[in-house]
């Protein structure tokens, strides 16, 4: 098994007065350590397609197998175990517990998944050592700056080591050189053959990328230039 995600005929439709059909019929496959960009204008339905993959969101039409296994078949309850286990998702808007610090925000990504509480701990402030957090840890999302709020985020996707990351423009809030620590953080997973498809629009990320998936009118087309 070397796919980690293949989609079939998948398609998504909103409907608003009128049916806006988003995504249409895409099929792709990601492999299983590829490191790939999803590219695309706004409103083209990025967020769209990394909220379906990451099973956040129902097709209209059309199916996600994740490892070979078709995720229309699980329940609510597989699902969050998959989400909580082998895939992750950075969200475009800032997703964090409110109450909580930044320590306590990417710990309890670990807990819930039924590590020990210490271990927990212990693991959250080495990476968030990794995005340079490391004088932030009580902090409450308010009192830390967009980016370093997105770096949050970044390390509570990290923590379980997904097999896949989802990353929703994770560096949309970043200068250059904190972008390519972070970025470095998905080359290491996609060392340890795990994926990561991001949004991005940061063109020196892009080049980064094993191959691009660019949206363009609900289709996906793939380009390694
Ligand atoms: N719940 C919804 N109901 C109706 N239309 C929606 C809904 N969610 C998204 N859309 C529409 O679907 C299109 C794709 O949205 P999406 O958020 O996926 O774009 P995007 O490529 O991520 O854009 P951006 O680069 O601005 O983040 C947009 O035109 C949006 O207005
Ligand atoms: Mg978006």
């Amino acid at each position: 098994m070397t796919n980690i995600i293949k989609t079939v005929n998948l398609s998504k439709s909103f409907f608003l007065k009128k049916n806006l059909n988003i995504l249409k019929k895409i099929n792709i496959e990601i492999k299983k350590g590829e490191l790939v960009a999803l590219l695309g204008p706004s409103g083209s339905g990025k967020s769209t397609f990394l909220h379906m993959i990451a099973l956040l969101d129902q097709p209209s039409n059309g199916e996600i197998f994740f490892e070979g296994k078709k995720t229309s078949l699980m329940n609510d309850v597989e699902k969050d175990e998959m989400r909580g286990k082998k895939i992750s998702i950075v969200y475009q808007q800032n997703n964090l517990l409110n109450d909580f610090t930044s320590l306590e925000n990417v710990a309890i990504a670990m807990i819930s998944s039924g590590k020990n509480k210490d271990f927990a701990i212990n693991t959250a402030k080495k990476i968030l050592k990794k995005v340079g957090l490391s004088k932030r840890l009580d902090h409450f999302p308010n009192d830390l700056s967009v980016g370093e709020q997105q770096r949050v985020a970044i390390a509570r996707a990290a923590i379980n080591k997904p097999q896949l990351i989802l990353a929703d423009e994770p560096t949309g809030s970043l200068d250059q050189s904190t972008a390519k620590e972070i970025f470095n953080l998905f080359l290491k997973f996609k060392s340890q053959n795990r994926s990561i498809i991001y949004a991005t629009h940061n063109r020196e990320l892009v080049d980064k990328a094993d191959y691009k998936l660019k949206i363009i009118d609900g289709n996906i087309r793939r380009s390694n230039e």
